[in-house]
């Protein structure tokens, strides 16, 4: 076999649906990742408090091709040599996605290779996949990211059926607006379980809500409110009076000595309701495996939460690893390279910010 044609079943995979624009090259024959680059735009967004799409897009079009040619380059590999190119067609902010299907477009019709477009939820989701020991189909997803936070049945690529979901704010969203409460920069969710590490998560009583709701969907929205009205009470901010509208979002200060110990409150009880309906979930199909995946699976309170209690229930728990548990250009190459009959020579640019999983094809491995 020459050398380009050991190349030829290498995808290409480019991720900009938010803050991070990621690029990897993965052999869908070995089923590794053999080349990937990562820039993230946290030092971009910090000081807005939260990402801006328009400073989004136009970070993404400063280092996508910089970051496609750092990647070939470190595999060898000329643009020529891959057997298609993946990007994120969704869910996500549409302008970020605009940016990374041209560019993947564009190279795709300059290398006249197929493009494959990829659901960001579902690189998320079968990330775990990448990791030894992986789990087999069929198991149970908990999908927790910025933007989602859902319980899946999965029996394949594409064979999915959601169990639950949240009925308003996501988990990492629940992290990151906590995180704000307590004076932490953008994106919170890893600063607050930092600070978490040394307090005391018996302090506080934060609400769990839905945790006896019969169904396995979640709620968090509630949870920015009970930790504002903490802030309020240590810090001796008035409390929302009878018909106010609203009042200036409390801030806890820097130095104060009950910051860890809230921080360590809101984090487990994010982590009681995720483990609680994620057992749930378990009893509910009779699966005994179960993925993480998306940002806050990142969170090693959860994770040994998670593992713990599952090994109760005679479950196993599958997590990515953690740097594939956040955004990257790896799990869209490795989706890409699951639905590579999917590829098509299909240039027009058309991404969709809003796109359910369960909309996607199966398919038969
Ligand atoms: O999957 P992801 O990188 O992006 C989306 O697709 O949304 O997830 C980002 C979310 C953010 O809310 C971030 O605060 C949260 O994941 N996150 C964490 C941790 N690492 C990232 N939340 C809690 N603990 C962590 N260690
Ligand atoms: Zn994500």
């Amino acid at each position: 076999m020459t050398e380009t044609s050991r190349k030829r079943r290498w995808v290409l995979g480019v991720e900009s649906s938010c803050d991070e624009t990621g690029v990897a090259l993965f052999d869908a024959e070995s089923g590794k990742v053999v080349a990937e680059a990562l820039h993230s735009q946290i030092a971009l967004h910090a000081p807005y408090g939260g990402v801006v799409p328009e400073l989004a897009s136009r970070d993404h079009i400063k280092y996508g091709l910089r970051l496609i040619d750092q990647v070939l380059h470190e595999a060898e590999c000329a643009g020529q040599d891959v057997e298609a190119i993946a990007y994120t067609q969704g869910p996500g902010l549409a302008g970020a996605l605009l940016v990374g299907a041209q560019l993947a477009a564009s190279l795709a019709f300059a290398w006249d290779k197929p493009l494959i477009p990829v659901h960001h939820m579902e690189g998320h989701l079968l990330s775990p996949l990448l990791a030894d020991p992986a789990p087999e189909f069929p198991f149970v997803a908990l999908l927790v990211s910025g933007g989602h936070t859902q319980l899946m049945r999965v029996d394949g690529v594409g064979r999915y059926e959601l169990l639950g979901d949240t009925i308003d704010d996501a988990a990492g969203e629940a992290f990151d607006k906590s995180a704000k409460l307590l004076g932490l920069a953008y994106p919170g969710g890893p600063l607050l379980a930092k600070l978490a590490e040394s307090g005391n998560e018996n302090a506080f009583a934060i609400p769990r809500p839905l945790l006896h709701s019969g169904d396995l969907n979640f709620s968090f929205a509630g949870l920015k409110t009970a930790v504002a009205n903490v802030v309020r009470q240590v810090t001796g901010t008035a409390l929302p009076g009878r018909g106010a509208v609203s009042l200036p979002q409390p801030v806890l200060p820097f130095d104060h000595p009950q910051r860890a110990d809230l921080a360590a409150s809101v984090q487990a009880a994010i982590v009681d309701c995720l483990v609680i309906k994620t057992l749930n979930a378990l009893k509910k199909t009779g699966l005994t495996q179960v993925v993480v995946a998306g940002g806050v699976g990142a969170n090693s309170r959860l994770r040994e939460a998670l593992t713990a209690e599952a090994a109760h229930a005679g479950a196993k728990v599958f997590y990515p690893q953690v740097a594939l548990c956040t955004d990257n250009g790896a799990m869209i190459a490795h989706v890409g390279a699951l639905r590579l009959a999917e590829a098509t020579r299909d240039y027009a640019v058309n991404v969709r910010p809003r796109w359910a999983l369960s909309e996607l094809r199966p398919v038969n491995l």
